[in-house]
């Protein structure tokens, strides 16, 4: 039985309406159509569907929609502000830090989290903090960098 529920998204207020078993990460991309957000392995194993919630990560694929109402959700499409990109996201562009591309979404919003929690302080504090999030194309270096560049 479908359930109607309110989420805030990046600082919307968006009503949809869900199965009580609908993951964040299927809500996020069925229904809100924001496709940034990406699956990998949907069992909380790849990081690829990683989300601030509150500002703290979350993989988006182990948590329900129904469980975040009063939640406050950001996602990689609501980091920029207007034309001008945030800083982690520069910084990924600057520093080339990914291939393939898929798991950027995910390596950003983690990048995000942890800077603003101070866990950016050297190369090998990054690695740890980010070991969650997996680049199948091994860029871990430009991810690194990328990652030391915008923690300043
Ligand atoms: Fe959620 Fe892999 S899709 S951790």
């Amino acid at each position: 039985e479908p359930v109607e529920i309110s989420l805030r998204v990046n600082g919307r207020e968006r009503t949809l309406s869900v199965e009580p078993r609908t993951t964040l990460l299927d809500a996020l991309r069925e229904r809100l159509g924001l496709t940034g957000t990406k699956k990998g392995c949907d069992q909380g194993a790849c990081g690829a569907c990683t989300v601030l919630v509150d500002g703290r990560r979350v993989n988006s694929c182990l948590t329900l929609a129904v469980m975040q109402r009063d939640a406050e959700i950001t996602t990689i499409e609501g980091l920029a502000r207007g034309d001008e990109l945030h800083p982690v996201q520069r910084a990924f562009l600057e520093c080339d830090a990914f291939q393939c591309g898929y798991c950027t979404s995910g390596q950003i919003m983690s990048a995000v989290a942890l800077i603003e929690e101070g866990h950016a302080g050297s190369p090998e504090e990054v690695r740890e903090w980010m070991s969650g999030n997996i680049c199948r194309c091994g860029a871990y270096p430009n991810i690194v960098a990328a990652v030391r560049q915008a923690a300043g």
